[in-house]
């Protein structure tokens, strides 16, 4: 039985609010503690009495109403929540959540709760794919929030594409998911750095890689929702700060280099996802370099290798996760590195697979160590981030 656990469902207005009920039905019934928040329009397409006998518990629907008890007050509920459903989320709840307003129970609640959140959207197409929408769920997800996508298929509206609440069951996968890995990374601290670091050569130019730090953000952030306290070391990168995490922001290898070693006893994981430089010029022009009609050489000089230090200094309670990103004999490379830089895992990365890469959202990757290959199908950054770390590190 699952009593102990908390789980607050938010009821917005949208049809989909009847496969809520068969969802508060199947939590309840498996011994959830279920607390239904209704907003007014989610009360014209099921009745609050329908979820309070299913959950067995008082539905709120009002703040102003509501009969007053400790038990059921929203911050006491927040409280005690372990996570925090809204399904289905409309795009009007959507939009509040993610910028933080608070005009009724729901909202109220939901800003209150510090525990794990998961939104469900469903909606019309249009205003799904609306950029305020997309901007919005974006906002949600880097504060944390866990936004799940939403099916396709014929719609109330008659409609034929995105926008379809996922089903009972689908939905109930996931909330049993977030309910477990809310905790595994308890207790630890991981460091990551991401992103490309740049080399001077002269006050104009540098030299870079094409790293978008997609991938170690992804990673800070599937940390912090294990529960782990996370450091995010990064380069120069297009990405918003990831919420909840200590960000360093670093410019060169060597910055990257002295950001980490600070921390190397405070620390249990490193994820090592940056493209760090593995040469710089040897001289830095303190002017402009101009062009001549001769050719130019610069000479370049090799940086410190941040994640074979670590391996070389590592201290028994210590995991070491590195990258590799190759363009041929990816695995042999991949093991190569895993042995040269005493890692315990090696993600592999081959930026010649359809769909992989630095720009790209999703990833195809292999996880090495010294005893197992684990191949991943193509993923979100997303997915890929959680899988690493519950394939490297849930014991
Ligand atoms: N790395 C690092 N410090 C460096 C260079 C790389 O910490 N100065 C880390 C990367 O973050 C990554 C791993 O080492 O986790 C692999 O980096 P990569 O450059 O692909 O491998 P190298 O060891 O540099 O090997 P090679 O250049 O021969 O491919």
């Amino acid at each position: 039985m699952n009593s102990q656990k908390t789980i607050i469902v938010g009821v917005t207005g949208g049809i989909a609010a009847f496969k809520t009920c068969s969802l508060v039905s199947s939590l309840t019934k498996q011994g959830y503690d279920v607390h239904v928040i209704m907003t007014k329009s989610a009360c014209e397409f099921v009745t609050p009495l329908t979820f309070q006998t299913l959950s067995k518990n008082k539905v709120i629907t009002d703040m102003f109403t509501v009969d007053y008890t400790p038990e059921v007050h929203h911050i006491s509920l927040a409280k005690k929540a372990d996570l925090f459903v809204i399904a289905p989320a409309t795009a009007d709840v959507i939009a509040k959540v993610a910028n933080g307003i608070c005009d009724d129970m729901l909202t109220t609640t939901f800003l209150a709760s510090t525990c794990n959140k998961l939104i469900v959207p469903a909606m019309n197409t249009q205003m799904l794919e609306n950029p305020i929408t997309q901007d919005n769920i974006a906002r949600c997800k880097q504060y944390g929030m866990h936004v799940l996508d939403s099916g396709d298929g014929r719609l109330a509206c008659g409609d034929i594409g995105q926008g379809r609440m996922l089903e009972p069951d689908e939905i109930e996968d996931v909330i049993k998911q977030d309910l477990n890995a809310e905790s595994y990374l308890k207790g630890k601290r991981i460091l990551v750095t991401a992103g490309p670091t740049q080399e001077a050569m002269d006050p104009i130019r540098y030299i870079t890689n094409h790293s978008s730090g997609k991938m170690g953000y992804a990673l800070a952030r599937a940390a912090r929702n294990a529960g782990a306290t996370v450091t995010l070391i990064s380069g120069n990168t297009h990405l918003k700060p990831v919420y909840g995490v200590e960000m360093v922001d670093v410019t060169t290898a060597q910055e990257m280099y002295e950001e980490v070693m600070k921390r190397q006893e405070d620390h249990d994981v490193f994820i090592m996802a940056a493209a760090v430089a593995d040469f710089r010029p040897k001289v830095v022009a303190t002017s402009k370099i101009h062009k001549s009609n001769s050719g130019f050489q610069l000479e370049l000089e090799r940086t410190q290798d941040i994640l074979e230090t670590l391996g070389k200094n590592r201290k028994p309670y210590q995991t070491l996760i590195g990258f590799a990103m190759e363009t041929e004999d990816l695995l042999v490379h991949a093991k190569e590195k895993l042995e040269r830089k005493n890692c315990d895992f090696i993600v592999a990365n081959n930026i010649n697979e359809k769909g992989a890469g630095f720009k790209s959202d999703t990833n195809k990757v292999t996880i090495l160590s010294k005893n197992t290959t684990i191949e991943l199908g193509l993923l979100s950054k997303e997915d890929t981030a959680q899988t690493i770390l519950k394939t490297c590190l849930k014991g």
